[in-house]
C-alpha cells in the first residue's frame, strides 16, 4: 500500500474503503463477504474506512464494528451524521442542528462500539443552520475527545471557508470522478489552498466506469434507479464509454477500476479516494490502482476518449440535487 498524508501527521492508505454498500444504496448485503472484504482490507493495508450513521440506518456501523473493534490501532474511521431515512423510506431528510447531533454522535459510538471517531464528517450543509454554529458544536465534540478530526461532505467552497474559519477542517468529501467534475471548479482549489484533505466518493461513477455494471440485473431498491445518469436515456452513452475506457485501461496495462481511481489519485496528492466494495474480488482489483503511474499522454487519452461520449446525465434527480450545497459568492 501506499498512503498519504492527513491531519497531524497521520498516514492513511492511498485508497480508503467506502463501506456503503455493504448495508445500503446498491444490490443485496451479504454481511458474510462484507466481514471478509473488511478484513481483506486490513491485510492489504487499507486503513481509510468510510461509513456513516445512515447507511443501513445505523446497521453499515454495526457490522464494521465487528472488525474495527479488534483492530482498532491499525484502522482510520470515518463517519458522518445528519441524514435521516423518510419514515414511508420515500427519501431523506437532513438535520444540521447541534441538538440532533449531538444524539447523533452519542449514537454513532454506541454502534461502532468505540470511545472516539476519527474523522467525523456533516453529511451535508444545512440551509436552516449557519455552518459556523454547525462546525462550533461539531469542535466541542474535539474538545470532549469523542472526535478526533472534522469533516464536510458536499459543501461549497464559501461554506468550506466560513467552517475552516471556526475550526479546522481536515476533509472533504463530495463526488468525483471522471464524470463528476463539479468539484473541479471552486472546491478543489479551496481545499488545496487550505490544507484540507480532498475524499472523492463515487470514484467508480457507482460502477459504471468499471464497464460491469449491468443495469437490467438491479433490484428495484438500487439506489442508482432514480439517479439520471442511470437512466435509459444516457444507457447507451455510458456503455459505449465504458466500453471504450476499459480498452484504453487494457492498453495502458491495467483494469478499468484501477484507471478511474489512478485518474482520481493523479489530480492531487491531497487527494484519497474511497471505493466502495462488499466483495473481496473488487477491493483486490480497486488496490491495485496505487501503482498504476498516468503519464500526460495517458490522461490526454482519457480526456479525448471522454468528450467522444458527452451524453452521461446528471449525477443526481431533483430531490438529491436541492441538498447540495451551493456557492453564494
Ligand atoms: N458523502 C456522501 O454523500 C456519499 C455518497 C455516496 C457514497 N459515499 C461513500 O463513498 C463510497 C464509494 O462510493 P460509491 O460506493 O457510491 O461508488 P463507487 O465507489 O464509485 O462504486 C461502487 C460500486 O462499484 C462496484 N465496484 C467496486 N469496485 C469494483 C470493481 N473493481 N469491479 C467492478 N465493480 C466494482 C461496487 O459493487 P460491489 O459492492 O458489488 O463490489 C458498487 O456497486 C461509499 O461506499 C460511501 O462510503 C459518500
Amino acid at each position: 500500500m501506499k498512503f498519504r498524508k492527513f491531519g497531524n501527521n497521520e498516514q492513511l492508505s492511498a485508497i480508503g474503503l467506502g463501506c456503503m454498500s455493504m448495508s445500503h444504496a446498491y444490490g443485496v448485503p451479504n454481511d458474510e463477504e462484507s466481514i471478509a472484504t473488511l478484513h481483506l482490507a486490513l491485510d492489504l493495508g487499507i486503513n481509510f474506512w468510510d461509513t456513516a450513521d445512515v447507511y443501513g440506518s445505523g446497521k453499515n456501523e454495526e457490522l464494521i464494528s465487528k472488525v474495527l473493534v479488534p483492530n482498532r490501532d491499525k484502522i482510520f474511521i470515518a463517519t458522518k451524521f445528519g441524514f435521516t431515512a423518510n419514515a414511508d423510506n420515500t427519501g431523506m431528510t437532513f438535520n444540521g442542528s447541534p441538538e440532533y447531533m449531538r444524539k447523533a454522535v452519542e449514537q454513532s459510538l454506541k454502534r461502532l462500539q468505540i470511545d472516539t471517531i476519527d474523522l467525523y464528517y456533516a453529511h451535508r450543509i444545512d440551509p436552516n443552520v449557519p455552518v459556523e454554529e454547525m462546525v462550533g458544536a461539531m469542535a466541542e465534540l474535539v474538545k470532549e475527545g469523542k472526535v478526533r478530526y472534522l469533516g464536510l461532505s458536499e459543501a461549497s467552497a464559501t461554506s468550506i471557508r466560513k467552517a475552516h474559519s471556526v475550526h479546522p477542517i481536515s476533509a472533504v468529501q463530495s463526488e468525483y470522478s471522471l464524470l463528476t467534475r463539479e468539484v473541479e471548479g471552486s472546491v478543489l482549489p479551496t481545499c488545496k489552498e487550505l490544507g484540507i484533505a480532498f475524499v472523492p466518493f463515487s470514484p467508480l461513477a457507482r460502477g459504471l466506469m468499471t464497464n460491469t455494471l449491468d443495469l437490467s440485473a438491479l433490484p428495484d431498491t438500487d439506489f442508482r434507479k432514480k439517479l439520471p445518469r442511470y437512466q435509459q436515456a444516457h444507457q447507451q452513452n455510458n456503455e459505449q464509454l465504458a466500453a471504450a475506457f476499459a480498452d484504453l485501461a487494457g492498453k495502458i496495462g491495467c483494469s478499468p477500476a484501477q484507471l478511474a481511481i489512478a485518474w482520481v489519485l493523479a489530480q492531487g496528492d491531497n487527494i484519497i479516494p474511497i471505493p466502495g466494495t462488499k466483495k473481496r474480488k473488487n477491493l483486490q482489483d480497486n488496490t491495485g490502482a496505487v501503482d498504476v503511474e498516468l503519464s500526460t499522454d495517458h490522461l490526454q487519452q482519457i480526456e479525448e476518449l471522454l468528450a467522444k461520449y458527452p451524453n452521461v446525465g446528471d449525477r443526481y434527480d431533483e430531490g438529491s440535487r436541492k441538498m447540495v450545497d451551493k456557492d453564494n459568492v
